[in-house]
């Protein structure tokens, strides 16, 4: 591959929490209530871990090993489930529900179908790794 792809071969668009449209298409999501306290719970403990680590100065002082352990799983998400359950239209609204419990302004970045490449070898790799360098970047600024 030549030059760095640019952020918007890499990025479909953006899209920001909380907000009306994405806090509606949560709530017309039927029979995964579960999958979404639970998606709150994992996400906003990755997005906010300050939020973590107030409770637990709180509740549970000394708990450092534990928070530690909880603090530095890998922050990944995996949805799994049939096509046309509902994993899409989840990951782009979930966002909502997130900023709102935390309290925080949150920004998605979806990858657009072209992170996937054309085949060649590593073509992949070095675009989502593209992908999360700038994402890294527009988080620092932050
Ligand atoms: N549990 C659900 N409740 C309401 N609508 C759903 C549900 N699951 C999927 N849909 C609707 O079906 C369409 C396809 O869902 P999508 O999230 O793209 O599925 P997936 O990514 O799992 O293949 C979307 O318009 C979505 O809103
Ligand atoms: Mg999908």
């Amino acid at each position: 591959m030549s030059a760095k792809p640019a952020l918007d071969e890499l990025f479909e668009r953006r899209i920001t929490y909380p907000d009306f449209g994405p806090q509606e298409r949560l709530a017309r999501l039927v029979g995964l209530d579960g999958q979404k306290v639970r998606l709150t719970k994992i996400l906003s403990l990755l997005v906010n871990p300050a939020g973590l680590e107030a409770w637990a100065r709180k509740h549970h002082v000394g708990a450092d090993g534990l928070l530690n352990t909880v603090l530095r799983r890998p922050p990944l998400v995996v949805l799994a489930g049939d096509v046309g359950s509902g994993k899409t239209e989840l990951a782009e609204t979930i966002g909502d529900a997130v900023a709102r419990q935390e309290k925080i302004g949150i920004t998605l970045f979806p990858l657009s179908l072209s992170t996937r490449g054309q085949g060649r070898v590593g073509e992949m790799t070095q675009l989502l790794s593209a992908a999360f360098d700038h994402t890294v970047a527009e988080a620092t600024k932050l």
